[in-house]
């Protein structure tokens, strides 16, 4: 009997561990690509790690060369420079520097991402000749034989301009906001079934913790009262035992 106890109770501390050891990797445990990268924790995840626990499509992040990027199939590979979890912010750079570009391309309906900022909705103009100020040229989209702009999609298109798009983005061309330091925050949805009603990765890791640490704590006080009841009927089988010796002899 005190045998199959403490079988039990190894059983059930190996179990707990590993439930532990998948809610450590599924929400705790951070990883990084490179020395000065950001937390990779959930619902990020790095590629082809941890593929025992599944992060919810869109969040897969790669560690190229120690730098850690993001795969959008409108537009490419950008750098993830830093992620903010409490604010669910995601800060990224264009490696070929051109934040226009991006803004341009960059179709995220199908992601759970949308841009950080409030949006207004601009017309991306490509001229065979350039125009007046206060129109300005975007330089990374330009070259000698055409000219690219940001106006206000209100406004009628020149005769030398051909509009591209129109397209909801943070800012318009400006000398002083075509660092690609700015501009590419993006901000996430959770709505995923993975996230079982809560809003935050971390908040749910700790609740997920505690069930277990809890449930860790009731099934080891149930095992010590199983056993010390055990032993005191064991004890009294034996005293009666005893009694019963006594009396025949
Ligand atoms: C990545 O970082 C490690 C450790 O700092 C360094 O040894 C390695 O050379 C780096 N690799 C690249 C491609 O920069
Ligand atoms: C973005 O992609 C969606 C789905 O593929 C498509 O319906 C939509 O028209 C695209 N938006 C732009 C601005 O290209
Ligand atoms: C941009 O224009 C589209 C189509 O006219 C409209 O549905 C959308 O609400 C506009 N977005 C903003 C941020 O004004
Ligand atoms: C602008 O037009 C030129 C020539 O018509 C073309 O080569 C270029 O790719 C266009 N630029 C963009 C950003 O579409």
């Amino acid at each position: 009997m005190g045998g199959f106890i403490i079988l039990f109770v190894f059983c059930v501390l190996f179990l707990q561990s590993s439930v532990l050891e998948v809610t450590h990797a599924r929400f705790v445990q951070p990883t990084k690509c490179g020395d000065s990268g950001p937390d990779i924790h959930y619902p990020y995840q790095i590629k082809d790690q941890h593929q025992h626990c599944e992060s919810p499509s869109g969040f897969e992040l790669l560690c190229r060369d120690n730098l850690t990027t993001i795969h959008f199939p409108s537009y490419g590979d950008l750098e993830v420079k830093s992620i903010t979890y409490d604010t669910r912010n995601i800060h990224l750079l264009d490696p070929k520097k051109c934040v226009h570009r991006v803004f341009l391309n960059l179709n995220l309906s199908l992601t759970p991402f949308h841009y950080f900022y409030a949006l207004k909705n601009y017309t991306y103009l490509n001229c065979s000749t350039t125009l007046p100020p206060p129109f300005l040229e975007i330089p990374c989209l330009s070259a000698a034989s055409y000219h690219v702009y940001t106006v206000d999609p209100a406004l009628p298109v020149p005769g030398s301009c051909a509009g591209l798009k129109t397209v909801a983005i943070p800012f318009a061309y400006s000398p002083y906001l075509s660092d690609s330091k700015l501009g590419l925050r993006l901000t996430w949805d959770m709505r995923e079934p993975q996230d079982r009603g809560t809003t935050n990765g971390a908040r749910g890791s700790h609740t997920s913790r505690n069930t277990v640490i809890g449930f860790s704590m009731f099934v080891f006080v149930m095992a010590m009262l199983l056993l010390i009841s055990t032993k005191i009927r064991v004890a009294a089988r034996n005293n009666h035992q005893k009694e019963g010796q006594l009396l025949h002899s």
